[in-house]
């Protein structure tokens, strides 16, 4: 037996960040969002023991340093089934390291797989919470949709989905390393806060222009100069009719809002000549 499973990359439509913890990590406040973009995930068992990933990009980790290798490995250990030895098929299509949850998603997507063929008993809860030792947005990805998620990232509560609209989704050529970013946060330093509450009321509502009136993430304020690039995408996304822009988790992705089709297609358009990966994509 062998599965084939989606792994559908992130948006976050809010991110504030509330402390820092005693273990290092922060207490967070985000609305994610799915989207439709996403890496395919193949499995199948195989005579050797362990885990190896293949994916179609080179420089990617082929062993427990990918999180879909320590999400299979996590699966076994936690659920006490004995372990299979396992081919971990990517085929990558979301950028890396680019604040969108690949990685984090091929994780779920494993896990997925792995309760389809080993554990059909095993609730998705429990699957999240194997998800959980993973890594922070790894419980999100199980689940997928749109979540409000608190603490580390992984305390979810359901939200309904962004209403019908378009995303345009553009990364510089450049990454951002998420920890060196999170160092960089003096919480009581942030100059504001997104209005999460406000951005949950809209989306019970299905108020685009609530949703669109309210994107923020706090990371933003604290990016150091060399990541123009991050702002200047924002000013274009703007300029060509975005209801609003805003940059997902720790970067450097940055995605514009639109209500119509024929905007958002122009702007990948004028995207797509300056920059090397640019998407126009839907909520799930
Ligand atoms: O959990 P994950 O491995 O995805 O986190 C990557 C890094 O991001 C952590 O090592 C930590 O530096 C930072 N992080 C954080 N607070 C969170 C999530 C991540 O400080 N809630």
């Amino acid at each position: 037996m062998s599965g084939v499973e989606y792994a559908y990359a992130k948006l976050n439509l809010a991110l504030d960040i509330l402390r820092k913890r005693e273990d290092g990590y922060h207490d967070l406040r985000m609305v994610m969002q799915s989207i439709d973009l996403a890496d395919e995930v193949s499995i199948s068992p195989r005579p050797e023991p362990g885990m190896t990933v293949y994916t179609d990009l080179p420089y990617l980790p082929k062993d427990e340093g990918n999180i879909a290798a320590k999400a299979a490995s996590r699966f076994f250990a936690v659920s006490g089934l004995p372990p299979v030895g396992l081919s971990i098929g990517i085929k990558k299509r979301i950028p890396v390291c680019a604040g969108m949850a690949g990685g984090s998603s091929d994780g779920a997507a494993v896990l997925r797989v792995l309760r389809r063929m080993y554990a059909p008993d095993m609730p998705e809860e429990r699957l999240a919470e194997i998800g959980a030792l993973v890594g922070s947005d790894v419980p999100f990805c199980v689940h997928g949709g749109a979540m409000l998620a608190e603490g580390r990232g992984e305390c979810l509560s359901p939200l309904p989905s962004l209403p019908p609209c378009w995303l345009v989704v553009c990364k510089p050529a450049y990454s951002v390393s998420t920890p060196e970013l999170f160092s960089k946060v003096q919480v009581k330093k942030l100059r504001c806060h997104p209005d999460i509450p406000g951005m949950a009321a809209a989306l019970e509502q299905g108020d685009l222009e609530g949703v669109a009136r309210r994107l923020y993430n706090v990371f933003e304020d604290v990016l150091p100069r060399k990541y123009h690039q991050i702002f200047e995408i924002k000013s274009s996304l703007l300029g060509l009719g975005a209801m609003a822009a805003s940059m997902t988790g720790s970067g450097p992705t940055v995605f514009g809002l639109f209500r119509d089709h024929s905007p958002a297609v122009q702007a990948v358009e004028v995207l797509t000549a300056q920059y090397p990966s640019v998407y126009l994509c839907r909520p799930l």
